[in-house]
């Protein structure tokens, strides 16, 4: 499978790997935070995967990936670009592509990370351009919040 993204972690943006690189190389893709240099879990674990730092409002993969793994990046980003945020997810998607998401749960009024409703969610992952699960499962965060954890589906 060629696996888009956990999340996103600036500087150590997890985005790979684009369409070229062999597929012996693509089936072990993973992201990593950015505590350590970007390559060196993947090497640590014998994973055989590239990392590409970028800004994920200008990253642009040569080819669309198969599956994204989006990890508390939405919360992190300032609401009034998750539309601009939502488009770059779709557009890095091949049709059917899966998005993994995991929705950040909190109260707070400010943030980040800021609050990622189901409700919102549904209107920024809009049903006519994703599928959805039935059900989103919640997940307990290491902070101590919550996240609400599925499957998208790009539509069409
Ligand atoms: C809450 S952290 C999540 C990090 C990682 N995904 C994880 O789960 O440990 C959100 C990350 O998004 C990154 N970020 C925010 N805006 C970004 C952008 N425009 N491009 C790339 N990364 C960005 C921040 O630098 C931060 O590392």
């Amino acid at each position: 499978m060629r696996l888009g993204a956990r999340g996103i972690a600036r500087p150590s943006t997890g985005i790979m790997p684009p369409r070229g690189v062999p597929s012996s190389r693509a089936n072990d893709a993973r992201a990593v935070g950015p505590a350590c240099g970007p390559q060196t879990p993947l090497t640590t674990a014998g994973l055989d995967a590239d990392v590409v730092e970028a800004d994920l409002f200008s990253f642009a993969p040569a080819a669309p990936f198969e599956a994204v793994y989006e990890q508390t990046c939405l919360c992190a980003l300032t609401p009034g670009r998750w539309t601009e945020y939502e488009q770059r997810l779709h557009g890095w998607l091949v049709p059917g592509g899966r998005l993994a998401v995991a929705f950040m749960q909190t109260d707070a009024a400010e943030g980040p990370p800021f609050a990622c409703r189901p409700e919102a969610m549904r209107r920024l992952f809009a049903a006519d351009r994703w599928e959805w699960p039935a059900d989103l499962v919640p997940e307990p965060h290491p902070l101590g919040l919550a996240e609400l954890t599925g499957i998208l589906r790009r539509r069409g």
